[in-house]
């Protein structure tokens, strides 16, 4: 039995080749296209196959070539909000319409264990703190709704195939390998802790903090951060619920503590030592004010346990990333 990465030279999908590797997973299958992942962040000891998930005559080469491949973990999507609702279609084509050509073929060669990435995006607004996997699922973009619409076109799937699925939806993931080898490159970046990092570096002049006027503590938003070394841990349980014979189930993944914006600033300023100037700038559209996760689903039926449960662990973490890659992996 192996798995198939799809996305694993993205970022987090490169943690989750790097932690089976280490975990001792004999063979790791990655598909990436490299349209927003990066060679270099392909594990040197997959099996990488450079391609679109959504051009089925490659994924049959992919299954074909690799008949032990029983179960796929999904990482492979866009993921940008703003984008999303710039482009819409972009999103319903790769990550929803994506998904459609992504499950013919696994029907074809009878795969049938699916785990993927879905987002704190599909709850919108949320009608309760903390969120809970049974919180109404109600997309206020594009991204949200076409992960959403993936879940949806697996639980149909699941019923007429008999694929096995698990939608994990993760908060704010970040952070990276603590030994900076790997790490988060997004073109453009857009989320907060690595520009906060880059103003820590002199990459950047300032970080504009986008509104103090929510409803929270502070008045800026609450995110919930969560590290990719424990995602992966909890695709890895995912994949062995489902190999055990497990109903299809979706979990949240966060860490159930909420930080503000001024708080992630303040918690970065102690572990760089850096003064990191900020400024306040005008809200951003679509942010809800607080989003944290409930996680006690994972914890009690997957048994997941994140290691990263400290804030300053996880922004030393990403900083050993971006001080020791100035231009992240420099590719593009
Ligand atoms: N922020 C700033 N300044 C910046 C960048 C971000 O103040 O330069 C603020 C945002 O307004 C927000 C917080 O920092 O309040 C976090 O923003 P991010 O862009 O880092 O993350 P999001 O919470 O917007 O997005 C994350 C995931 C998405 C997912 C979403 C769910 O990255 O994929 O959570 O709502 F869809």
């Amino acid at each position: 039995m192996s798995i198939l990465v799809l996305g694993g030279a993205g970022y987090i999908g490169s943690h989750m080749v790097d932690r089976l590797i280490e975990k001792g997973e004999e063979k790791v299958v990655v598909v990436d296209n490299l349209v927003t992942g990066h060679r270099a962040a392909v594990h040197p000891d997959a099996t990488f196959y450079e391609g679109d998930l959504a051009d089925q005559d490659f994924m049959r080469k992919v299954f074909t070539e690799n008949p032990d491949v029983d179960a796929v973990i999904h990482f492979a999507a866009y993921s940008l909000v703003a984008e999303s609702m710039e482009k819409p279609l972009k999103y319903f084509d790769n990550n929803t319409a994506g998904m459609v050509k992504l499950l013919e073929v696994m029907n074809e060669f009878d795969v049938k264990y699916i785990v993927f990435s879905s987002t704190a995006a599909t709850y919108g607004i949320p009608d309760e703190i903390p969120i809970k996997e049974t919180t109404p699922q109600r997309p206020i973009n594009p991204y949200g709704e076409s992960k959403l619409m993936m879940e949806t076109i697996m639980k149909w799937s699941d019923q007429a195939y008999g694929i096995k699925f698990v939608p994990l939806r993760y908060f704010n993931v970040a952070g990276a390998k603590p030994d900076g080898s790997i790490g988060e490159d997004h073109g453009p970046e857009t989320h907060l802790l690595p520009i906060i990092l880059q103003v820590a570096q002199g990459v950047r002049e300032k970080i504009m903090i986008f509104g103090d006027d929510y409803n929270t503590p502070d008045g800026t938003n609450v995110r919930d951060y969560v590290h990719p070394f424990d995602l992966a841990d909890a695709h890895l349980l995912a994949v062995n619920y489902l190999r055990a014979g497990n109903e299809s189930a979706a979990f949240n993944l966060g860490s159930s503590t909420g930080f503000s914006n001024l708080q992630i600033l303040e918690a970065t300023r102690k572990v760089t030592g850096k003064e990191i100037p900020a400024e306040l700038a005008d809200r951003r559209p679509g942010d809800p004010d607080t989003l944290i996760a409930s996680s006690e689903k994972a914890r009690e039926v997957l048994g997941w346990k994140p290691e990263f449960d400290d804030i300053e662990k996880i922004i030393a973490s990403a900083w050993a990333w971006h001080s020791s890659h100035p231009n992240g992996y420099n590719d593009r």
